[in-house]
């Protein structure tokens, strides 16, 4: 049977993880109109064309640097260096006032450009073409300046330093594969094997391991090797209760911090949850992925890197993969939770948002316990 192109799509989720695959720096698209500075983080930047110089950055339609870039004629790219992974998140957030607190010089086209940089490009906007949801803005060279300074990286989701991120990306993988337990529980970790299929190398791998020794996922052989510790119930609730710890913390302390950015978006994310739920039972990867994110924007708003990675490093989402069967997880977990936190953020209601919070974090308590009993009190 032939496929007829038109036929064919990738699904949404698996797109979003394979194109964080291309490692690019990031950037902070600005520009000036009506006398007024705008800006945004975006990774979607390229050379387009040498003779004439030009290059292409792709803005989405609902951004108002795209519209402020529509009327102006002109933006500059800010490639940014490695100590300013906090303007990507600042630039990156709407309703806020950008430039605060960020040193701007003027350049030839009278657009904002960011002293720091690692690099800055002013363009002159020749054609629109539009692509899905974003315009596509060619535009000509008309300034162009680089200087001794280290990029800012960002792969598969992380910014930093190209060795930190790398590092970073090792972990997350290997975490991931011991909380899958994709190598049985009994059985010594294969650190080549791990390497090869995260197309790592063996030394992060290794280094991995022992970030996890400090979380006591796994624990060191004899020999010089890793095997998983087993989970109980004391770990998964002790887990549950740290991360419960610091959600109710965010809540209490950074609730006004809330923008209507992040309000949509948990309530968006908190819709899909829902949806998915009660229609796709082949979607508990995606499930467990949206609840992930649901959680990790929350504590976000603190800005804090060191907060989210403790907030991170306490989940233990993928052992649900575990504890789960594909066609019985919609009757086991709960949602309801999640729902309730959105719309009491998103109305301002902090005292419905906590008790939410402690509703679910004890549903979650009840159905880790469940699913331990299913296999014997050990995971
Ligand atoms: C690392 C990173 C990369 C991003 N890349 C893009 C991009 O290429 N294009 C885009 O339109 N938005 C991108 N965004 C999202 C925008 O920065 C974000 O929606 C911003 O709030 C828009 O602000 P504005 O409405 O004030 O223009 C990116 C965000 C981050 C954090």
């Amino acid at each position: 049977m032939t496929v007829r192109p038109e036929d064919v799509s990738v699904d949404a989720t698996v797109f979003r993880n394979v194109v964080g695959h291309f490692a690019s720096g990031v950037a902070v698209i600005t520009t000036a109109a009506d006398g007024e500075r705008f800006g945004t983080t975006a990774s979607a930047v390229s050379s387009l064309s040498m003779e004439p110089p030009m290059m292409l950055v792709c803005l989405n339609k609902s951004s108002t640097t795209h519209d402020a870039v529509v009327k102006s004629g002109v933006y500059a790219i800010n490639i940014l260096s490695e100590g300013q992974a906090g303007l990507a998140f600042q630039f990156g957030k709407r309703g806020i006032d950008k430039f605060e607190g960020v040193e701007v010089t003027e350049g030839v086209l009278g657009v904002p450009l960011i002293d720091g940089a690692l690099a800055t490009i002013e363009c002159v906007v020749e054609e629109t073409p539009v692509g899905g949801t974003h315009t596509v803005f060619f535009g000509r060279v008309a300034s162009a300046a680089a200087y001794e300074r280290e990029p800012l990286a960002y792969f598969r989701g992380t910014m930093g330093r190209l060795e930190r991120v790398k590092e970073m990306a090792a972990y997350e993988g290997v975490r991931d594969w011991v909380l899958k337990r994709r190598t049985p529980l009994r059985e010594s970790l294969d650190l080549a094997e791990i390497a090869k299929a995260l197309r790592s190398d063996e030394d992060q791998v290794r280094s991995a391991m022992v970030k996890l020794v400090t979380e006591e996922l796994v624990q060191p052989t004899e020999d010089g090797g890793f095997v998983q510790v087993p989970m109980t119930r004391s770990f998964l609730e002790a887990a549950y209760d740290g991360r419960a710890t610091i959600e109710r913390g965010v809540l209490t302390g950074y609730f006004e911090k809330f923008t209507d950015e992040d309000k949509q978006f948990l309530r968006d994310t908190a819709d899909r949850i829902s949806d998915l739920r009660s229609k796709d039972s082949s979607a508990l990867d995606e499930f467990l992925a949206l609840n992930a994110q649901f959680h990790n924007r929350i504590v976000g708003v603190t800005k804090s890197a060191q907060l989210t990675d403790a907030f991170r490093r306490l989940g233990i989402g993928t052992v649900w993969r575990q504890a789960l069967d594909d066609d019985t997880w919609q009757a086991q977990l709960d949602h309801t939770g999640t729902l309730a936190m959105a719309e009491a953020i998103t109305t301002g209601d902090q005292e419905a948002a906590l008790s939410a919070l402690e509703r679910h974090t004890e549903i979650g308590k009840g159905l880790a316990r469940d699913a331990l009993a299913l296999h014997g009190g050990e995971i």
